[in-house]
């Protein structure tokens, strides 16, 4: 047990898919997982291990923001031997090439700071997804007929944004979407030797204005998963 996970040693897998959503983790456990078993509960963050096409996987959540996911990914690794962790979610489109649906594969986090950035005093650390890991994501999804973007995100610290301009000059530079977790993610896998990855939904579009409803969200999730999955045993 640590802080902020329950698990006994050994019940947590070397590869972790991080939702956001505890209730998430719940659902794509039981939709993927041959034999999935709650190993997690503390403060409501759920976390599953189970199989799937027999490797061990670990499905748990990561809450909202990089302070929340920079908590569960370094206990993950430093006290349960997690090795791949692959965030799974939800983004929002800056880029008219994107459409709703769509997936991203980051290639690269950009952002103001993260919880790590301390570490680096004045450098700007260039947080970026393992290779392995994004190759094997990239044929997964064509493999699928999934329309699939890789480049680079913005790991944002706020949802509601008050610097537009911002976003503009991200849009500007080629940044394909908005979220609020893969940076640190990226930050501390390197950090540790360990790989990482984002895969994403796009589920709402900050140019145009269109969001998914519950329905069309959860059928994007299902295909975000099964790339992940197949990027971490390929
Ligand atoms: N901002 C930050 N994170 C997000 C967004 C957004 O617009 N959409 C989905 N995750």
């Amino acid at each position: 047990m640590t802080i902020h996970i329950g698990a006994k040693p050994g019940e947590i897998a070397e590869t972790v898919l991080m939702p956001g959503d505890p209730l998430r983790a719940k659902w794509a456990a039981e939709r993927f997982l041959d034999d999935p078993v709650c190993v997690n509960e503390v403060r409501g963050m759920l976390g599953f291990t189970g199989t799937w096409r027999g490797h061990r996987v670990t499905i748990h959540g990561s809450g909202m923001g990089m302070p929340s996911l920079s908590i569960y990914a370094n206990e993950l690794i430093r006290d349960y031997g997690a090795r791949t962790l692959i965030r799974i979610g939800s983004c929002g489109a800056m880029q008219e090439k994107v459409a709703l649906r769509d997936v991203i594969l980051a290639m690269t986090a950009s952002t103001l700071s993260t919880p790590s950035s301390g570490i680096f005093r004045e450098l700007n650390f260039a947080p970026c997804a393992d290779w392995g890991l994004l190759s094997a994501a990239a044929r997964a999804a064509e493999a699928k007929g999934a329309t699939a973007h890789v480049g680079g995100i913005y790991s944002s610290d706020v949802f509601y944004d008050e610097r537009p301009d911002l976003n503009e000059q991200m849009t500007r530079h080629g940044i394909l979407a908005v979220e609020m977790e893969a940076a640190e993610l990226y930050t501390v896998a390197a950090r540790h030797g360990c790989r990482a990855l984002a895969v994403l939904t796009v589920s709402d579009h900050l140019i145009s204005g269109g969001h998914l409803d519950s329905a069309e969200r959860e059928g994007g999730f299902a295909e975000m998963v099964e790339i992940a999955l197949e990027s971490a045993f390929t």
